[in-house]
């Protein structure tokens, strides 16, 4: 049966003859631009506020271990099966089709509302600057309907612009991200400069107004910010050493990344009580809060360009995964189909960018965050399953990256990711539920007949 059969291993994965001009330090800043977003600058304001209090640090913590255990098991795999990877692949190799649908169509929700949600963090600070350069913006266009707007305007504007760039063709310049990570990490480190000589202890007293379970449950929702390491192994096939630098980029990146986020969150929570952190962009917010209203400005700029590249890296994930699926067999060629002249999946780059445009417009942020991590986190738990499948299955296989103590890091990764899933909302579940159901349907009525396996 189709449900169950594996995709050979391509001996050259390695090789697609794409041009290799990656290193790891390329490949660690690509992790940075694509890792720190709207998971610092924004969510953690409103996890601070309404879920953990100042543990908020705490709840980094305990994210970042699940993060890295998935990085290490990502890691693995992607040095010993190669090709363009991604979750969806490795499964496909080690679990067989159907859970590779599964998770093809969880990393499908995780890189459209991951888009999304980011365009709402991005919308928030843009229109923090407009207002700031007191250019008027009706408070109507920059609200969902359920936050007691119309509609948030910016959030459509931005992804229909990157569908644009996108549809172009504008090749992922490694210069232009590292421009950019550059100005992000500046940024953060003026934020950390400035907020480390007005901590205010006092903040701190109440650290767990929410007890331990509220640090469990600002984990789950501050996950987001640690998503992204995982497209690094979509470059896998740019990279000029991939089997040492793709484990090099993804450790190194997620390393740096969990320190700054647990000096930013404590310094946050540090400048400004934990009940005035929940507006729509809290770093920005806490300096004018002290009294810096020029720092205020620059990190609202450095966000807004840092957000920017996270959405494309997570868009450009996007077109790949269903690219993906779609030269499988299991979703219908029109998704993989080039434009002649750009060369890019256009059609795919303009559907997807509609509707999460339509999402970014309408639905809060909270809500598109939990649901990102919620496939996320699927995703990861079956990286994890992945290596002791893996290793079980084709022991023979050379590893370039082996993780020690097998299978203690794997089986780690998935108690932590299950974990940080059960404390999510039971909404976000129900949501979750249903797009999983959405997908089995479509799985059993189309994919199932015309993968390409089936045919073979
Ligand atoms: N980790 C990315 C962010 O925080 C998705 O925006």
């Amino acid at each position: 049966m189709s449900l169950f059969r594996t995709k050979p291993l391509d001996p050259h994965a390695h090789d697609s003859g794409l041009h290799r001009c990656l290193t790891a330090f390329d490949l660690t800043l690509l992790g940075i631009g694509a890792i720190i977003g709207a998971g610092i600058f924004v969510l953690t304001g409103i996890a601070a506020a309404l879920k953990a209090g100042p543990a908020i640090s705490l709840s980094y913590i305990l994210a970042g271990f699940a993060a890295m255990f998935a990085a290490l098991s990502y890691a693995e795999l992607s040095a010993s099966i190669g090709g363009s990877g991604s979750a969806y692949n490795y499964a496909y190799i080690s679990f067989g089709e159907m859970i590779a649908w599964i998770i093809g169509w969880a990393l499908i929700l995780e890189y459209a509302m991951g888009v999304a949600t980011v365009a709402v963090g991005w919308a928030a600070y843009v229109n923090n600057l407009l207002q700031a350069l007191q250019i008027p913006v009706p408070h109507y266009l920059t609200q969902s309907p359920l936050a007691g707007g119309v509609m948030n305007l910016s959030a459509v504007a931005i992804i229909l612009a990157l569908a644009i760039i996108l549809c172009i063709g504008t090749k992922h310049s490694a210069i232009l991200n590292a421009v950019i990570v550059f100005i992000k990490l500046i940024t953060i480190g003026i934020f950390i400069a400035v907020a480390v000589h007005h901590v205010d202890i006092h903040n701190w007293s109440n650290f767990y107004p929410y007890g331990i379970n509220g640090v469990a449950q600002g984990a789950a929702f501050i996950f987001f910010a640690y998503i992204g390491f995982d497209a690094l192994s979509t470059a896998a096939e740019e990279t000029i050493r991939p089997q040492r630098d793709v484990p090099i980029g993804i450790i190194l990146s997620l390393s740096i990344c969990t320190v700054i986020y647990i000096i930013v969150s404590l310094l946050l929570t540090g400048i400004a009580n934990y009940t005035t952190l929940n507006v729509a962009s809290p770093v920005a917010d806490a300096m004018l809060r002290i009294g810096y209203p020029t720092v205020a400005g620059i990190i609202s700029v450095g966000a807004i360009a840092g957000l920017t590249t996270v959405m494309l890296v997570l868009y450009y994930g996007l077109t790949r995964i269903l690219f993906a699926i779609s030269r499988d067999g299991l979703l219908p060629s029109y998704f993989s189909h080039l434009h002649p002249k750009t060369k890019t999946p256009i059609k795919i780059i303009l559907v997807t960018g509609l509707i999460m445009a339509a999402v970014a417009g309408f639905v809060p942020i909270e809500d598109l965050a939990e649901l990102v991590n919620i496939g996320t986190l699927t995703a990861f738990t079956f990286v994890c399953g992945g290596v002791i499948v893996f290793r079980w299955k084709h022991p023979e296989l050379p590893r370039p990256f082996k993780l020690p103590w097998n299978p203690l890091i794997p089986l780690l990764g998935m108690i932590f990711c299950i974990y940080l899933m059960v404390h999510l909302s039971i909404v976000t579940w129900q949501r979750f539920i249903i797009w999983m159901v959405i997908g089995l349907i479509v799985y059993f009525v189309y994919s199932r007949r015309h993968s390409a396996l089936h045919k073979l």
